[in-house]
């Protein structure tokens, strides 16, 4: 693990873009991304340097407590996107896009895209698929909004790709993949996220197309790393992805505070005196006079 140097970048920072996005890729920097889903985090991810913050539907996992993310509202999406939104300042913010907001119509895909930037202050937005999605993509981009892509593990598919499974590993899903990648960025996608796929297949398909692929357990040859920050923190502790490097253990440190306030509460070494309010003994007197 690399040493810590604490960062105070956020006044200065300037705004990042889709544009500055693309102008990484070409000068080889890689792009970071993290996701968020609270005020506090936003701003942490921000003060550290970060490029973006997806405020991913993994929501409904790491912070909701559901098994998959299928279950997460446009509504709840807003409401998480609003929070991070007033956290960070510079970072691109990526809206993402739940389960049916995209899938039924590209009407409905295009509404529901305009409401993360109306009413969830995101920059852009991002959606599952790949060829599935070239209308949605067009419709999005179509009106100003950039979109980026996901390919390879797509979650909100877990059943029909029978669980969390690595995707493209067969020379035909290899294939298809690429070639998804290059429709996505015919569609106008100004970036795409690519998650568990071999990591000499993404290296390949970021060499192939010209906007940049960011990877989740998809190896170093990608445009840029995107994690769940909760898994990064070990906030979450019912499983913890092979790809995941955590570079701490929130969980096991949260749980150890509140053993120690539950024991200094029960042991009445909590409150202290310097935690506690006192009157003087003229207030005390008044109040007994009136008592
Ligand atoms: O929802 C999410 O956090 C994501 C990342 C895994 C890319 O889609």
């Amino acid at each position: 693990m690399s040493t810590t140097t604490i960062s105070t970048t956020t006044s200065q920072r300037k705004k990042v873009t889709t544009l500055a996005f693309r102008q990484k890729k070409e000068r080889g920097e890689p792009i970071t991304m993290l996701t968020a889903y609270d005020y506090p985090t936003a701003m942490a991810i921000d003060k550290a340097g970060i490029d973006a913050i997806l405020v991913g539907d993994s929501l409904a996992m790491v912070v909701l407590g559901y098994e998959n993310t299928l279950p997460v509202t446009m509504d709840e999406m807003l409401h998480h996107a609003r929070a991070v939104s007033r956290g960070a300042k510079a970072p691109l913010l990526v809206g993402d896009m739940p389960f049916m907001s995209y899938q039924v119509s590209v009407e409905d895909a295009l509404r529901n895209a305009g409401r993360f930037l109306q009413q969830g202050g995101m920059d852009a937005v991002k959606l599952e698929g790949g060829r599935e999605r070239a209308d949605a993509v067009r419709a999005i981009t179509g009106a100003g909004i950039p979109v980026m892509g996901h390919l390879g593990l797509t979650p909100q598919s877990v059943h029909q790709m029978g669980g969390f499974r690595a995707q493209g590993k067969t020379a035909s899903a290899a294939k298809r993949l690429l070639e998804d990648a290059q429709i996505l960025e015919e569609a106008g996608a100004f970036s795409l996220v690519l998650e568990a796929v071999p990591a000499r297949l993404a290296e390949y398909i970021s060499k192939q197309i010209s906007i940049p692929a960011v990877g989740i357990g998809a190896g170093a040859g990608c445009d840029g790393q995107v994690l769940v920050t909760h898994d990064l923190l070990g906030l979450f502790d019912r499983f913890t992805p092979k790809f995941v490097r955590k570079y701490a253990n929130l969980h096991e440190t949260m749980n150890k505070a509140f053993i120690q306030y539950l024991n200094d509460v029960n042991t009445k070494q909590f409150p202290a005196v310097e935690h506690t309010l006192e009157m003087t003994d003229d207030e005390w007197n008044d109040f007994l006079r009136t008592a």
